[in-house]
Formats: structure tokens, sequence, C-alpha cells
């Protein structure tokens, strides 16, 4: 075998020890399978404060305490714990960057009661980037790639290029930098420039500098070797005029040829109904009777008849905009006039929790809401729920809808993003299809998408085709590892 890889894979949020959404999924199942596939790929976050030492076996390092990080003209002390990302096959090496002032709080990103960002994540995410980097030198540890995920590591990139450009650690490094959403870009003002450190040069529209802002995607995607996002045509529609690059439109044209789209994958070692200890029967594509277990376990939970002949939808999501709710609200009445159940798992944005809330009252024997954040429900939900609607305004990749195929839950989706690359619609191609698939974003053309889907889950010979076909694709992360680790070895043959 050719030369392992040695990869230090850069995430502000990874299961189980901190997660907001499905950055979490993707930075702890590509590390696992790339460590499969025999590299050395070690992963680095902020030890915010749901790293519990206890629960995760987390220890010190010695020579990685108290270490001066320079965060403009003052230094924080910033020390490095480690543990492992553990499954049957593997384990991955996890660092954590603590200071317990800056990430010692009740939520990651947002203050949960203004529910507004962290009024320093500016500090926050500038002092983790400079740790990152501090960290590498005194471990020594020569990286063949950097792998950069987000604006919260964006500033990385920047550093390397910049003031770490003769580092002879550094010499042959590589940085990959993969867009999630580019919806979330870390914009803060000019004065904030400061306290990066970075030479009067990068304050440039060629470098982070952002309609006088500071851009810390933007650091990403300047000065990044090579540019990834999760799905292809993502990929394509962030460098479209259609809004879908948040201003960054211009920079996404102008770096196409270094941009590639790779489809994420989902871990079926978690989202597997065959072997989920979180439900309460497990199923296959040979046992589809088993799945009415889940189904009348989820209807109890909510307080709702169950009914085999009617079919259940399940959300599970953030609530915010992205995600298609404004849609949900303007149909609510007819979406609810259909035979259908609605069962909703989110938290978010509060129009959308107040919505839910108030829906859940209103119509007791047809929608259930839980506001909050619950791996166990969300296995439920997708167990035991006949569809999944996911009616995104736009979806980098999204994950849902792939747990939902693995679960015979067909998926309602519109046609962006990772959704246009994840799932078939089932009236377009009878013998292909996995789903409902609808293309503008208007109401009435989800409702419509619904109103197929309930038609076709009246047709049990067609319907349970479809589920067994969606059961049967295959999502798992091996063929796009395999895809990164191509990517990072023909990056490294590059001078
Ligand atoms: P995004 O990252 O944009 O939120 P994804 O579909 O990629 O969307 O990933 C979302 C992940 O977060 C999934 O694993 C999903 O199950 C999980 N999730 C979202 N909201 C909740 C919630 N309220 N409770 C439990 N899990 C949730
Ligand atoms: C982001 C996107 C989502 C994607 C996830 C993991 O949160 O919103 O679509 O699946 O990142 O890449």
């Amino acid at each position: 075998m050719a030369k392992p890889l040695s990869v230090l894979f850069v995430s502000s949020e990874v299961i189980p020890f901190a997660k907001t959404g499905g950055l979490a999924d993707v930075s702890a199942a590509l590390p696992q399978v790339v460590r499969e596939l025999g590299h050395d790929i070690r992963i680095i976050m902020p030890k915010f404060a749901a790293v519990s030492d206890r629960k995760f076996k987390i220890h010190d390092i010695k020579r990685l305490t108290d270490m001066p990080i320079k965060l403009g003209d003052r230094t924080l002390l910033g020390s490095v714990k480690s543990s492992f990302l553990t499954n049957i096959k593997t384990k991955v090496q996890v660092y954590f960057l603590s200071n317990d002032e800056l990430y010692c709080r009740s939520d990651l990103y947002v203050d949960p009661k203004t529910k507004k960002a962290w009024p320093d994540n500016d500090e926050r995410f500038i002092f983790f980037c400079r740790g990152v980097i501090r960290t590498m030198l005194l471990l020594g540890w020569k990286p063949d790639i950097i792998h950069l995920n987000d604006w919260q590591t964006g500033l990385i990139a920047a550093l390397l290029k910049t003031e770490y450009a003769d580092e002879p650690l550094f010499k042959n490094t590589k940085i990959v930098f993969t867009v999630h959403n580019a919806a979330y870009q870390g914009v803060f003002p000019g004065s904030s420039f400061e306290k990066t450190g970075l030479p009067e040069k990068a304050f440039k529209p060629e470098g982070l500098e952002f309609h006088g802002d500071i851009n810390l995607m933007k650091a990403g995607l300047m000065y990044a070797d090579q540019i990834t996002t999760v799905s292809p045509t993502y990929a394509k529609e962030i460098r479209s005029d259609e809004e879908y690059g948040f201003g960054l439109e211009g920079v996404f044209k102008k770096k196409a040829r270094k941009t590639v789209g790779l489809l994420n994958g989902m871990d079926t070692t978690i989202w597997n109904p065959e072997i989920d200890k979180m439900i309460p029967q497990t199923y296959s594509d040979t046992s589809l009777e088993d799945k009415q277990v889940n189904k009348k376990a989820l209807c109890e939970h909510f307080g709702l008849p169950y009914d085999p002949a009617v079919p259940v939808l399940g959300i599970v999501s953030r609530l915010a905009d992205q995600k298609g709710f404004d849609l949900i609200k303007e149909q609510l009445v007819e979406l609810m006039k259909l035979n259908i159940q609605l069962v909703v798992l989110g938290s978010g944005e509060k129009k959308y929790e107040d919505l839910f809330t108030k829906a859940a009252k209103k119509y007791k024997k047809k929608l259930g809401a839980h506001i909050g954040f619950d791996e166990e429900l969300a296995h439920l939900i997708e167990a035991g729920s006949d569809m999944f609607l996911m009616p995104s305004k736009y979806e980098p990749c999204g994950l849902n809808q792939m747990y939902s195929l693995r679960y015979g839950t067909l998926p309602i989706v519109r046609a962006t993003g990772g959704l246009a690359d994840s799932v078939e619609d089932l009236d377009a191609k009878p013998k292909a299809g996995t789903g409902f698939v609808f293309d503008d974003y208007k109401g009435k053309q989800m409702l419509g998408a619904v109103k197929r889907a309930v038609k076709a889950f009246g047709d049990e010979k067609t319907w349970q085709a479809a589920m067994k076909r969606a059961m049967k694709k295959d999502n798992s992360w091996d063929a796009s590892a395999k895809k990164y680790i191509e990517l990072y070895k023909k990056l490294l043959k590059k001078k």
C-alpha cells in the first residue's frame, strides 16, 4: 500500500461531543472511514461545555497545557486535551482546545437568552484557529492535509498562507476548505481584523475583507488550496446568481476551478433500522410490517390516534428559514385538511417554535410537536413515520433525507442541493423513484408533492416497492470517503 496520509480534520462540532447540525455527523463519520482506510487522521475542535471530561474519558496533554495564544494585543492561555472516537472498527484521536472563558457556555454559537450569536464569536474562533496551529507546532506533527470545515476554521488557511508561510513544518501541507453552509459566514466588523493578527495585506478584497467587514468563510475560500462542498448540485448553486452564495457568489465563481461538490454519506452504524437500539422495534426491507410497531409508538408519544391507513409525515430539523418552514406555515391549513398526521421535532427560530406549539394545540389529533433537541426522538421519527417532509429553500447536502431513505420513510423534498442529488421522484420514475420532489419554492408546489405522496401511499404495492428501493440505496460513507482521499492525494502531487 502507498504511504498513509496524515490529515488534521478541523471542525467546531463533532458527535458525540457537541452538535447543532449535520456538520457534527459528518465530522465524526468521514474521519472514521478515512481511518478505516488506513490513514492517520486526527480531529481538533473547541472544548465546549458539552464536552464532559468524565463522560468522554478526556485526559490532559502535559506539554500542551497553558499554551500562550495571541488574540490581538492580548495573550490568553489555551490547553489541549485528548480523547478518542471509537467504533467497532477504529479509533480516531480527537484533540480539544480548551479555554473555559471562551468555550464553557450553555450553547456553541448562540446565547440562548437572547437567541443571538455570542458577541465575542470573533475572538472565540480566532483563538481557536491560532490554537490549532500552535498545537501542531508544539506536537511537531506534520499533516499532509489540513481539512477545514466552515467559517469557524477559515482563518487557519489565511494564517498558514501569510504569517506561517515560511514555517518548515507546513512546507508541504495542503489546505482543503469544505463549505457545509454558505449562509453562515462568520462576518465581523472591520475593527475585528486587528484581533486576527494577520498582516495588513490580508485586509483587502483579495483577502478576507468583505464590504469593510471581515469574513472568515472568505478567508477559507481565498487561501485554501482546494475548496469542496457537500453536494454536486450545491457546488453549482453557490456560484449561480440566485442568492445561494449569500453575497459570496462572486468568490465562488472566481474559485470555480478549485471547487468540487462531493455528496456526504451517512453513518450506517448509527442510522440503520436493522440494529438501531434507540427504536422500539428493529426492521429491514424484508420485515416492513415491523415498522408499524415504531409507527404506533410514535403516535403514542405524541398522543395521536394510531391508524395504519393514515400516513404520518415526520420532520426533524433546525427550525430555520433555510428548511422551508415558511411554506409549511403558508400551507398548514391545507395540509391539515388532508388525511395525514404530522409530527415535528425541532428547535430554533421563535416564530416557528410558536407556529408548531400553537398548531399542536389546535390540531390535537393530527399534529404533534416537540420543541427541543432530542436524539432518541429523532430516531423514533425516522423509524415510525411513513414520509419525511424537507421542503428546504436551500440544502447544501442534508442528512435527514438520507436517514429517511434508509428507514423506508419516503422523503418529500424540494429539488435543491443534496436533496436533488439523493432523492428521485416516484411519479417521474415509477421504477426508480424513492420519494417526491418538487421544483419551485412555492407553497402550492409543496402541497402538490404531499398530495402525490398521500395518493401513492394508498397503493400498497407501489409504496412498498419504493420503500424497499429507498432502504437498499447505498448512501454510506465508503464511496465519498474514497473520493476525499483521492482528492487529498491529487492535491499533494501539485507543486
Ligand atoms: P443541518 O446541518 O442543516 O441542520 P442536516 O440534515 O445535514 O441539516 O443535519 C441535521 C442533523 O441534526 C441530523 O442528524 C438531524 O437528525 C439532527 N437534528 C436536527 N434537529 C434536531 C433535533 N431537534 N433533535 C435531534 N436531532 C436533530
Ligand atoms: C450544513 C447543511 C446541511 C449539510 C450539513 C453537513 O449544516 O445545512 O445541508 O448536510 O451541513 O454537511
